[in-house]
């Protein structure tokens, strides 16, 4: 397993002293890049991100819920271990958004909605390096988990098969569900509200680590 912490529920006035917190304890930052369109809240953008990347030596995983990945995607400065993810939903064309995101020189993540079918992604599997489930509506952390995903993050392993494809899964998961998201298929969990809404985000992400099987001390 593989953890990144959601800047979504972090202290936006102290973003860098959010990430140091957590730094040792997490493998990358997850950013939601919102744009009161696609979904209905707005966060950041590139600006944002980019004044972030040199404050810390983590991957980012940079989560577009916008509907023109094409147009924003070559505005954030990423690098070979970066993931920019799109959502299949959005209006450009899938393929399109891939050889974009490929020209980066990043790794290509592709997103899905709750409702949407699986077969929405199955066509791109063997272009993008991940597949981040969402198990909430996308739009805002602090949600409850939808326990269906479970069942989709397990035929969606079957659909990967031996290709090298990771799942990603994003909302609802905190200490109490993290284990059988794992034991599904999970191969790099997201968590908001269950790290950046605690007291202690560092000791958060043990927790994390703990209740998923996994013995972390950093
Ligand atoms: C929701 C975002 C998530 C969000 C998860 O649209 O994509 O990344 O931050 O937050 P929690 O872990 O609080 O559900
Ligand atoms: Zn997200």
């Amino acid at each position: 397993m593989k953890l990144a912490a959601s800047l979504l529920a972090a202290d936006f006035a102290r973003l860098a002293d959010e990430v140091r917190r957590v730094e040792g304890a997490v493998d990358c930052l997850h950013l939601d890049v919102m744009d009161g369109h696609f979904v209905p809240n707005l966060t950041f953008g590139p600006v944002v991100a980019n004044a972030l990347r040199p404050h810390t030596w983590l991957p980012f995983e940079i989560h577009l819920m916008i509907e023109r990945p094409t147009l924003y995607a070559p505005q954030f400065e990423v690098g070979p271990d970066d993931f920019v993810t799109f959502h299949v939903e959005a209006a450009d064309p899938p393929e399109e958004t891939i050889q974009v995101i490929r020209g980066l020189g990043c790794k290509v993540g592709i997103s899905l909605r709750p409702g949407t079918d699986l077969d929405a992604v199955a066509p791109h599997l063997g272009a993008v390096d991940l597949v981040l489930v969402m198990s909430v509506e996308p739009g805002f952390g602090g949600q409850a988990f939808r326990p269906e995903s479970l069942a989709r993050i397990r035929a969606l392993r079957r659909e990967i098969g031996d290709r090298p494809v990771g799942i990603a899964v994003d909302g609802g998961i905190g200490p109490s569900n993290v284990r059988s998201v794992v034991e599904a298929g999970a191969d790099l969990i997201v968590a908001g509200s269950a790290i950046f809404g605690e007291p202690d985000p560092h000791a958060a992400t043990l927790e994390l680590w703990k209740r998923a099987g996994y013995t972390r001390s950093s």
